[in-house]
């Protein structure tokens, strides 16, 4: 969590600063902070609203607070007049650190794990910053990227990164550090990559990048795909809502390239029908969202290829002894590729010598560059924290994984693949008629958005989908919500329903109807509102639902890929009306890189 900045250059850097924090918000928002050499000085201003300091080389934070409350005294950058740095992630010593600095004469303001880094920095300072850095980075366990100046050399930046993103981005006369793409993307799109521990030197006309002995490194340059309007609100109110219509485009630009003679081809990553034939079971491993569409993909795989899929949630797979092999294939889906617990949980696959397989939207990302193999989704930047067409690209790759394993077990005929492959490239063209009319979602969102709990309710891939709509609603509206197996309801839970718990039920597989809507007339005989997405062919007596979003249909299989939308607007539109920060909800950030 947590985002850094920094810039060397002929520009005003407190604006370059203010501007790149501004596309990193999505990593955390407590509140921030930048510091400028002006005129030989190190100048810190907390906040933005304070005058800005001037000058030309600087650095910046956007804080997702772990240590200590959001507040100025904890606000980045942290330091004294010879050194200040900013950082993110989480130093896992720094107790020790700060007893030992302590005892040697140091005092701390702040309730920062990052201050001990600055004061340890500070200690060891003896003129030579690239071998202070490396005597720190040997001291200090945990995940860092620092962005870090010293007084005497007002003209650099320093950086360097551990289980952390970080990038440096590489213009005509100015560089910068930043922890992701946006931030450098009205600048330039050039960059390099760091490899853990790397040390990079920035001045305005030149990069270095050292190890920690002090060797200097050859670097390949990295080129950003992402244009800059991707990471500008493009007219829409908020990027959750620009995100949202953004899914048919993610999608084909997702699936388009992957697909050959109307069948499945991953052959960028080198994976063959053998390779994927040969695997005992499938873990998929990932978080929040993610994880959702993890539960897709399992439905689906299993439904088809009839190889088990076991679905783990990252932090508690790393903690229950799971039963991997180097039989298995473990997915990692992630769209920052960088969440902390999915980052450990395939280092747990590595080490048991699974093949993991990562299904990332950030290019480089850590996640991406660690596992044996990785498809990127190409759904852009995500700004907003609540993941949608994230989700709707992570979930159209596992059903191209689903059919081609599919085939390549012979559980389905080549029609039947052929067939499946033509449905999933026509989603993009009946999400874009969905998306044409919003209205309806924002007059059904006018009728939950007084709740103050609610439930999603739904079986088999309904249910996996239900579980997404309500994390969406709950996230941003903050209307607590649970989904809920609709078959499950009647041991238990039940009990809760009365007219004040409005139901959203998703009933799109015409197998599991008749049961979906018998659980749907429990609920309802018990007084609940009910909001009913399903296909346009339902026919419900008036009575089973008060509000019904119908849907375009098409193979039941691939309805989670119509139905997330209803239930992403919904969510959206219920936050909007409550007036909550759709885009930067309360307590959350964007990239997860603490356990
Ligand atoms: O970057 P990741 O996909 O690994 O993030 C995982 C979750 O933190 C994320 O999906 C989260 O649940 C969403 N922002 C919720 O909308």
């Amino acid at each position: 969590m947590c985002g850094i900045v920094g810039y060397v250059g002929f520009r005003d850097c407190s604006d370059v600063l203010i501007d790149s924090l501004s596309k990193l918000e999505y990593r955390g928002y407590d509140s921030a902070g930048i510091a400028v050499f002006e005129d030989g000085k190190i100048k810190d201003k907390m906040q933005a609203e304070h005058s800005k300091p001037e000058g030309h080389c600087g650095i910046g934070h956007t804080r997702w607070a772990t240590h200590g409350e959001p507040s100025d005294i904890n606000s980045h950058p942290h330091g004294n007049k010879r050194v200040s740095i900013v950082h993110n992630g989480i130093i896992e010593n720094y107790k020790e650190i700060k007893e030992f600095l302590a005892a040697q004469g140091y005092g701390f303001e702040s309730q920062t794990d990052t201050e001990t880094v600055a004061k340890l920095l500070d200690y060891y300072y003896d003129g030579k910053p690239l071998e202070t850095i490396s005597r720190v980075i040997a001291e200090i366990r945990g995940s860092y990227a620092l962005g870090i100046m010293f007084r005497d050399f007002p003209d650099r930046v320093f950086a360097v990164r551990k289980n952390s993103p970080l990038i440096v981005g590489l213009g005509e006369g100015e560089n910068f550090i930043a922890s992701d793409v946006p931030a450098i993307l009205k600048y330039t799109r050039e960059y390099y990559l760091l490899e853990h521990n790397e040390i990079a030197v920035l001045s305005a006309d030149k990069v270095k990048i050292y190890d920690v002995h002090g060797n200097m490194l050859e670097k390949q340059v990295q080129v950003a795909d992402w244009d800059i309007d991707a990471a500008e609100k493009g007219g829409y109110e908020h990027f959750m809502l620009k995100e949202i219509h953004e899914q048919p485009t993610a999608i084909r630009t997702t699936i388009t390239p992957r697909i050959c003679e109307d069948m499945v081809d991953f052959s960028e990553i080198g994976m063959t029908d053998e390779m994927l034939n040969s695997y005992r079971q499938i873990f998929v491993v990932a978080c929040g969202t993610a994880m959702h569409a993890g539960m897709v993909g399992k439905y689906v795989i299993e439904k088809l290829a009839r190889v088990p899929v076991i679905v783990d949630i990252a932090s508690e797979f790393r903690y229950r002894e799971p039963l991997i092999e180097k039989d298995d294939l473990m997915i990692l889906i992630s769209q920052s590729g960088e969440t902390a617990d999915t980052l450990a949980a395939l280092a747990l696959a590595k080490e048991v010598g699974a093949t993991t397989l990562s299904i990332v939207n950030v290019k480089g990302s850590s996640i991406a560059r660690e596992s044996d193999m990785v498809i990127y989704t190409h759904a852009g930047p995500e700004i907003s924290v609540a993941s949608t067409k994230a989700y709707a690209v992570q979930i159209a790759v596992m059903y191209m994984l689903a059919f081609k394993l599919a085939y390549a077990k012979g559980k389905i005929t080549k029609d039947e693949y052929v067939s499946l492959v033509k449905e999933l490239k026509t989603t993009p063209d009946y999400l874009e008629k969905i998306l044409v009319n919003t209205d309806y979602c924002k007059f059904v969102a006018s009728k939950l958005m007084n709740a103050s709990s609610l439930l999603y309710i739904g079986r088999g891939l309904d249910y996996a989908l239900s579980m997404e709509g309500s994390l969406k609603l709950k996230e941003i509206s903050y209307i607590h919500s649970e989904s809920y197996a609709a078959g499950e309801l009647k041991h238990g839970t039940i009990s809760l329903v009365t007219e004040e718990m409005p139901v959203i039920a998703v009933a799109t597989q015409k197998n599991l109807l008749e049961k979906t809507v018998s659980n749907i007339k429990e609920v309802k005989a018990r007084g609940a509102m009910v909001v009913l997405v399903c296909g346009e062919s339902l026919e419900v007596e008036n009575d089973v639902a008060d509000y019904l979003i119908k849907l375009p249909e098409i193979n039941d299989l691939l309805m989670p890929i119509l139905a997330c939308v209803p239930l992403q607007l919904l969510a959206y539109y219920t936050s909007v009306l409550k007036g909550c920060d759709v885009d930067k909800p309360r307590n959350l950030a964007k990239s997860v890189t603490v356990e």
